[in-house]
């Protein structure tokens, strides 16, 4: 596979989609930008939803590969994860495989596996291929995104890596954090490893840094190239002062997905 250039990154707007439109570019990637709502700086961006079959489909011709960040990033009324993150995937990949589009990096995420008990002491780290065990509609909807990723490639041949990103903010902000958190730099680095790895097929990773805490089995991550150079444990002394350590009795302490178990999830988290 020539290594892609041009690639539709939707969900450009978005928290992660603004540091990927700042880190990717020194990639060498010329990027085509997405979103429901207008890019700060970027008025040449498409504004449009996932829902425009058409819009979509004109967006995905001519690239060489899309990162779909695009949807709804937290727990929301099931009609509203329909629409966004569902029906709204679905158009992506058919708009994908009608116009001969390579690969898809999905953005799919912890809360797909969020109802898996956290690893405790020496306990192994949390396989890729753990039982799905979604702990939100949103958790629920990243699940059928990766389904439906499988079903394109098996169906199809088109190709797609889905990341199952922890946390991704400039810092980590918990203690929980600690454990799930991915630097933009890793961000970046990751999502490049995904983009030109050869022969993905459909290939489930997780999406963090290279973290003391670490909770999850990056294997899979490391075998398309990708090479974490962080590590949250530098925040980790002034976070467990501030908060503690996870506490064993906590629900939202138990389990990967945090505080999205809890009903309804509780904020912030
Ligand atoms: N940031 C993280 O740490 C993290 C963790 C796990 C998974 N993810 C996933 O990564 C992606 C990006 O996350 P984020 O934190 O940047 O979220 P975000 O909410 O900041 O950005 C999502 C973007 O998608 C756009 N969008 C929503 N519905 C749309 C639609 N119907 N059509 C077109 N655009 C639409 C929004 O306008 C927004 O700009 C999401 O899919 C999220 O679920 C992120």
């Amino acid at each position: 596979m020539p290594a892609p250039r041009t690639v539709l990154l939707t969900g450009a707007a978005g928290g992660l989609g603004t540091l990927m439109r700042d880190l990717l570019p020194a990639y060498g990637y010329e990027l085509r930008l997405f979103d429901l709502r207008p890019v700060e700086g970027a008025p040449e961006a498409i504004v449009a939803d996932l829902a425009d079959k058409a819009a979509v489909r004109e967006a995905v011709r001519g690239v060489d590969a899309i990162i779909h960040l695009a949807g709804i990033s937290l727990e929301a009324p099931f009609e509203k994860i329909l629409a966004a993150n569902i029906a709204g995937t679905y158009n992506l990949y058919e708009a994908a495989h009608d116009e001969g589009v390579q690969r898809v990096v999905f953005a799919s995420s912890n809360h797909a596996v969020g109802f898996t008990p956290r690893p405790r002491g020496e306990e192994p780290l949390i396989p890729v291929d753990t039982p799905r065990r979604p702990d939100t509609f949103y958790g629920l909807s990243k699940s059928f995104g990766e389904d439906l990723a499988q079903l394109y490639w098996d169906k199809h041949g088109l190709e797609s890596v889905s990341v199952r990103i922890g946390s991704c903010f400039a810092e980590p902000t918990s203690v929980r954090m600690l454990s799930v958190w991915m630097s933009p730099a890793d961000g970046a680095r990751l999502l490049h490893a995904a983009l030109t790895a050869e022969n993905v097929g459909h290939t489930v990773v997780y999406g963090s840094s290279a973290n003391t805490r670490l909770w999850w089995d990056l294997s899979t991550a490391r075998a398309l190239g990708y090479e974490p150079q962080d590590d949250s444990e530098p925040y980790a002394e002034k976070l467990v002062a501030e908060q503690g350590e996870l506490d064993p009795e906590n629900i939202a302490h138990a389990y990967l997905g945090g505080h999205f178990v809890s009903d309804p999830p509780i904020w912030p988290y």
